[in-house]
């Protein structure tokens, strides 16, 4: 923590805790340095910001979006709100992104916008993402939640869609408990996601002098964190490099002193291909077999360690099954999602605090 209540104290001491403040600002103009974007906009969370997104690309009844099903729900959630049909593609063995080589073959007259997940805040293959959308006039959209800092090729995420989403949700690097940010990489879509922002009024415009009074002029919502939110997140932003150090720390702790005992025990841990810098979001690990996976689960639940799964495929769900998909359909998400298990990581975890779950995995075997 560093001066989060102080921030939020000067927030209450400014009469004002509305959004769109000195501290909004802040985080607008420190966000958009830090990762070289045109325009950068706090929202509510991350979902809000892809509802924007889905907003301003005017996605409509009978449009397709491609993305993996092995994400939040919120990835394709805020598109089907608009009448969108959810195109799943499956995910890479190695990195658990989008397989890039299977997107062109979903393209059809009515996809309107590909959207790439970092997943763990590691880079999809983007320079083949990109070229298959550029080909066929389709908007990309980076569903950046877990990849705050991390690069694809020297270049930050969140910088190679027309859009892309953040989080900063309390599970997130960098956190304000609740809350997100819209990024625009083209100035085009400023204006529309001001207006969007503002519940469809031209509140922003006419805050700055540029029209005399505000009224309703498009589709809208309202999308604007408080304050209060945005002085704790400048706080966090202050301490970034801090908290990317410290989680770099227990990332490859884990890695280092669980090598071994994965190999012995048919263990997959996360690839980082070398042109990807990660945001060292999560350490995840790959079991030989779901029983294993829920084997150690349970294993570390009795000695008070708090390990989870994600993600239950969308394809799959009560959802993905009503727009026609089969279990069967996705073949690598579905094994991914029975074998995944994330270990506990977190901004303040003592070397301590991870040699006690690093011990305990050690004491599992999962043959
Ligand atoms: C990939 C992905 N997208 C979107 C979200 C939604 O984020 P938020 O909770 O800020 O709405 C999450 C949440 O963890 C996520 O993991």
């Amino acid at each position: 923590m560093g001066r989060e209540l102080e921030y939020m104290s000067q927030a209450l001491a400014s009469g004002s805790i509305s959004g769109d403040g000195k501290f909004t600002q802040k985080c607008h103009a420190g966000l958009q340095m830090m990762l070289g974007v045109h325009k950068v906009l706090l929202t509510t969370s991350c979902t809000h910001a892809l509802e924007m997104a889905a907003l301003l690309l005017d996605i409509r009844e009978g449009d397709e979006v491609i993305c993996p099903s092995y994400t939040f729900v919120s990835t394709i959630n805020a598109f089907t709100l608009r009448g969108a049909k959810p195109v799943f593609v499956d995910i890479r063995p190695d990195t658990l992104n989008m397989d890039e080589t299977a997107i062109e073959s979903l393209i059809t007259p009515r996809t309107r916008a590909i959207v790439p997940v970092h997943y763990a805040g590691v880079g999809c293959e983007m320079d083949t993402i990109l070229d298959v959308a550029n080909r066929h006039g389709i908007s990309v959209i980076e569903d950046n939640a877990h990849g705050l800092f991390g690069k694809y090729k020297g270049h930050s995420l969140g910088t190679f869609g027309c859009m892309a989403t953040q989080s900063f949700h309390e599970t997130k690097n960098v956190a304000c408990g609740e809350g997100g940010a819209l990024l625009l990489n083209d100035w085009k879509l400023e204006d529309r996601a001001e207006i969007i922002r503002e519940k469809g009024t031209n509140r922003s415009r006419f805050f700055r002098g540029q029209v005399d009074k505000y009224t309703w002029v498009d589709l809208g919502s309202s999308y604007l964190p408080s304050e209060l939110l945005a002085a704790f997140l400048y706080a966090q932003l202050e301490c970034r490099e801090d908290i990317q150090t410290r989680r770099e720390r227990i990332w490859k702790t884990y890695s280092s002193e669980l090598a071994a005992w994965c190999i012995d025990n048919g263990v997959t841990t996360p690839v980082i291909p070398p042109h990807c810098d990660q945001a060292y979001h999560m350490f995840y690990m790959l079991m030989p077999s779901f029983t294993a996976r829920q084997g150690l689960i349970a294993h570390l639940k009795e000695q008070g360690i708090h390990a989870v799964f994600h993600y239950l495929p969308l394809h799959t769900a009560d959802m993905g099954m009503r727009y026609g998909y089969r279990e069967g359909d996705l073949p690598v998400t579905e094994d991914v999602s029975n074998r995944l298990v994330r270990l506990p990581m977190f901004n303040s975890m003592t070397s301590g605090e991870q040699a006690m779950v690093i011990d305990a995995v050690l004491d599992y075997s999962a043959l």
